[in-house]
C-alpha cells in the first residue's frame, strides 16, 4: 500500500468521527463501494475518538437536528445536518481553539485563526453561539454617496489581526513597505484606485468599464460579482452606473471586508474554494482581477471556472482581468483550460508581465467572455 492510500484512510477515519461523513460519502466516495462498507464497521470504533478530537460546540452545531414539524417534502427529510467545511475535522487543534468559548458569552478575538482555518478548507466555518468582538467605540459609516470615496473611521475596525492599527498606516504601507502584501495600495482612495477601469490604457490589457458595458444593450448589465475585489473600487464604479456588484474578499493583513462595507457596497467573506452562493443562470456579470491566476491549484481553478459559468445567465459576461501565469504554462495548461469551459470570446488580449523582470517570462491575459445565449448548458 502506498502512502497516499494510508493518508486516505487517516482522512477517512477523521471524517468518520464527525457528522461530515454523510456529506462526504455522498459527494466524494459515493462511487466507491468499498468505502461504504468500511464506513459502517468503523463508525463504532471511531466514536470514542470523536469526543477527544473534536470540540463539543462543533459537534453540537454539526449534529443532525430533527425538524420540529417533522418530515419536510422540500428537504425530502425530517433532519438537517448543519454544514461546516469538509476540512474542519482535519485541523482539530485549531478547530478546538475556534470552538472554545462560553455559550452566550463573548467570542475570542481570533480572526487570524478562523481565517487560516477557513482558507485551508474549513469553509464554511461552523457557526458559533457567542458574540463576535466589536470595536469598543464604533463609529457609524458616512452617508452615501460620501462613503464611496472616503477613508472610513479607524474605530469601525477591530485591528487585532493586522500589523497596521489604523487606515493611515495601511495607506502609508504602499510607500514604506517593500515586498508582497496583497493589494498593498488599495486602501489609498486617492492613488491608483481613483483611476481603475475609467479609461483604457495603451497596452490593451486594461479594459474600461464603459467599454465593457458598451458591448451590451444599455441597462442589461444590472447585477454581478467581483471575485477577490480588494477594496471594492470595481463595485463602487459600477454602483455609480446603477449596477449592483457583490465583492468577495478575504482579510489578508488588512480589514478589507470592513473597508468595503464602510464604502457602502456589499462584501462577501468567501475564499476562492467555496461554491458561489448564487443560483444557476442568475448574474449579468462576473469580474475578477489578479486573483484567478497560477497560484490556484489547477483542479480548484477548473471547478471555479465552471462555477462562474454556472452562475452567469446566458448572455452574461465573465471579465477575466489580468489573469497571470508563466508563458509556457499558459500554452500547456491555462489557455486550453479557459477555452474548454464553453464561453464565447468577446475580447482576448495577451501581454507581458514585467514587474518581476523579463527573466520570469510571466504574462497576463485579459479576456471578456460571454456565456452563450442559447444552448449554454
Ligand atoms: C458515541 O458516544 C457517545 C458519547 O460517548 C454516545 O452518546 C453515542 O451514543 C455513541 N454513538 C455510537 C454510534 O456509538
Ligand atoms: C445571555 O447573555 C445575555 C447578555 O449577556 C444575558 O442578558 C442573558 O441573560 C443570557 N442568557 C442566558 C440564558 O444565560
Ligand atoms: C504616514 O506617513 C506620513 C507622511 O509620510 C507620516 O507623517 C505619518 O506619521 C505616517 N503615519 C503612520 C500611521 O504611519
Ligand atoms: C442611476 O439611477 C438614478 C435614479 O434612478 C438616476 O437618477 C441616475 O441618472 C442613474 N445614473 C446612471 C449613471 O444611470
Amino acid at each position: 500500500m502506498d502512502s497516499s492510500y494510508n493518508k486516505n484512510i487517516v482522512f477517512l477515519f477523521l471524517l468518520l468521527t464527525t457528522n461530515l461523513l454523510t456529506l462526504f460519502v455522498s459527494s466524494v466516495f459515493y462511487s466507491s463501494s468499498c468505502t461504504l462498507s468500511f464506513s459502517t464497521t468503523a463508525t463504532a470504533a471511531a466514536n470514542a475518538t470523536t469526543f477527544r478530537l473534536l470540540p463539543p460546540e462543533f459537534l453540537a452545531f454539526t449534529q443532525a437536528q430533527l425538524l420540529p414539524l417533522g418530515f419536510n417534502r422540500n428537504f425530502g427529510s425530517d433532519t438537517i445536518h448543519p454544514p461546516a467545511g469538509s476540512g474542519c475535522a482535519l485541523f482539530s487543534d485549531e478547530l478546538r481553539k475556534f470552538m472554545s468559548y462560553k455559550v452566550n458569552g463573548s467570542c475570542p478575538d481570533d480572526e487570524l485563526i478562523s481565517q487560516k482555518l477557513l482558507l485551508k478548507g474549513c469553509e464554511p466555518l461552523p457557526r458559533r453561539r457567542c458574540r463576535a468582538v466589536a470595536p469598543l467605540k464604533y463609529s457609524e459609516p458616512l452617508p452615501l454617496p460620501d462613503s464611496l470615496w472616503s477613508t472610513p473611521s479607524d474605530s469601525s475596525v477591530v485591528w487585532t489581526a493586522y500589523t497596521c492599527k489604523s487606515y493611515e498606516c495601511l495607506i502609508n504601507r504602499s510607500k514604506t513597505q517593500k515586498g508582497f502584501d496583497d493589494c498593498k495600495d488599495c486602501f489609498n482612495l486617492h492613488g491608483r484606485e481613483r483611476n481603475r477601469w475609467t479609461s483604457p490604457k495603451s497596452n490593451g490589457l486594461h479594459f474600461s468599464i464603459d467599454e465593457v458595458l458598451g458591448t451590451r444593450k444599455p441597462g442589461t448589465i444590472r447585477i454581478g460579482l467581483d471575485i477577490g475585489g480588494g477594496a471594492a473600487t470595481f463595485a463602487v464604479r459600477m454602483r455609480e452606473r446603477n449596477i449592483t456588484i457583490v465583492t468577495t474578499s478575504m482579510n489578508l493583513n488588512g480589514p478589507f471586508n470592513n473597508f468595503i462595507a464602510s464604502r457602502g457596497v456589499v462584501p462577501l467573506y468567501l475564499s476562492i474554494s467555496q461554491r458561489l452562493p448564487f443560483f444557476d443562470n442568475t448574474l449579468d456579470i462576473v469580474h475578477s482581477m489578479h486573483v484567478l491566476s497560477n497560484w490556484i491549484p489547477t483542479t480548484v481553478l477548473h471547478f471555479l471556472l465552471f462555477d462562474v459559468y454556472r452562475v452567469l445567465r446566458p448572455g452574461g459576461l465573465f471579465w477575466l482581468d489580468h489573469f497571470f501565469c508563466v508563458e509556457e504554462e499558459f500554452k500547456q495548461v491555462y489557455k486550453p483550460l479557459i477555452q474548454s469551459i464553453g464561453f464565447r470570446k468577446v475580447k482576448w488580449v495577451i501581454g507581458k508581465k514585467m514587474d518581476r523582470g523579463p527573466g520570469m517570462k510571466e504574462m497576463y491575459l485579459s479576456a471578456l467572455l460571454e456565456k452563450p445565449l442559447n444552448n449554454s448548458w
